[in-house]
């Protein structure tokens, strides 16, 4: 059978040599489809059963295109740009590849940190992070790592998650908040790992940004959809203090660089889990659950159940 791996950020090569290898190994062919557009994916998806993809978007059109595919991997942690009713209308099972790209997430979380702090590098004297507050608003595969790696450097740190308990938070050394109000109002650097849903689009807004205090720093490396962007806009007009980091780039992006270059960092390209590792990690479990899929009907991390 054939499978396609179509993403518009290709994995590293060394990833899609061992995707390839899973692939051929099982007796299927490889179709790989990089930097390609939606046309693209369509194109070659025609005659596939399988589908890996990243953020790429999978909807209606895609699978109206795909009468053999039984089965979407994303390989990566959020699923947002699947169209899960229609892969469930069309047969299809949907998985994730839980955990598997998120300390490449989180190690970006601290690189943005660091460069903001410290000015870019541009010679004069930035801050330091240790002794400061961090607040993890979801304590999810990555929160978890990004409060591992706030210990090594030595920052305080508080996470908001109504699905973990709080012995688990406070067995991993962070201390649990209850409330949104209470973890931006408490941390002058809030780390956003919350996945875009109904409830969370636009959910960061305005009067959530302005409680953080004096000096904060949003950073998001989750979605940009959880912004409200006119919000954030207006948060970072009304006070000078704050500033935004985000490896998810803003519609607005280009206006609040023009604006205020020093209080705003975004990556040109989304780069969190842009790492050889998490892409051998993401991508070859991506493969194998497709593989197992087609040879025993395999849906562990099946997400349109
Ligand atoms: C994820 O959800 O796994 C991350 O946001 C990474 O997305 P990417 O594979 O598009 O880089």
């Amino acid at each position: 059978m054939k499978i396609l791996v179509a993403t518009e950020k290709p994995f590293a090569p060394v990833a899609v040599k061992g995707i390839k290898e899973v692939i051929e190994g099982a007796g299927h062919e490889l179709v790989l489809v990089e930097k390609g557009t939606k046309a693209d994916m369509i194109a070659a998806v025609k005659d596939c059963a399988g589908l890996i993809v990243r953020s790429d978007k999978v909807d209606k059109e895609v699978m109206d295109a795909a009468p053999e595919l039984k089965v979407v991997v994303r390989a990566g942690a959020g699923y947002d740009n699947i169209d899960l009713a229609e892969a469930t209308a069309h047969g299809i099972c949907v998985m994730n590849t839980p955990g598997q790209n998120s300390n490449a997430v989180a190690e970006l979380v601290f690189g943005m940190l660091v460069t903001l702090v410290r000015n870019r590098y541009n010679g004069t004297s930035g801050t330091e992070l240790k002794g400061k507050t961090l607040g993890i608003h979801a304590f999810g595969q990555v929160g978890r790592n990004v409060a591992r790696i706030a210990e090594g450097f030595g920052m305080s740190v508080s996470a908001l998650d109504p699905w973990v308990k709080d012995e688990d938070m406070i067995a991993a050394g962070v201390k649990p908040v209850h409330s949104v109000e209470e973890l931006y109002s408490n941390n002058q650097y809030v780390s956003l790992h919350i996945p875009a849903t109904s409830e969370t689009r636009g959910s960061v807004n305005q009067a959530l940004i302005e409680l953080l205090p004096k000096n904060g720093v949003l950073i998001n490396t989750a979605r940009k959809e959880v912004i409200d962007e006119a919000g954030l806009k207006a948060a970072l007009e009304s006070r000078a203090d704050l500033r935004y980091v985000a490896d998810v780039k803003p519609d607005i992006a280009d206006e609040l660089v023009a604006a205020m270059p020093e209080r705003v960092l975004f990556t040109p390209k989304k780069m969190g889990a842009q790492t050889a590792e998490a892409n051998i990690n993401a991508g070859l479990a991506a493969a194998r659950q497709v593989v197992e899929h087609l040879a025993n009907g395999f849906n562990r991390f099946q997400v349109n159940k």
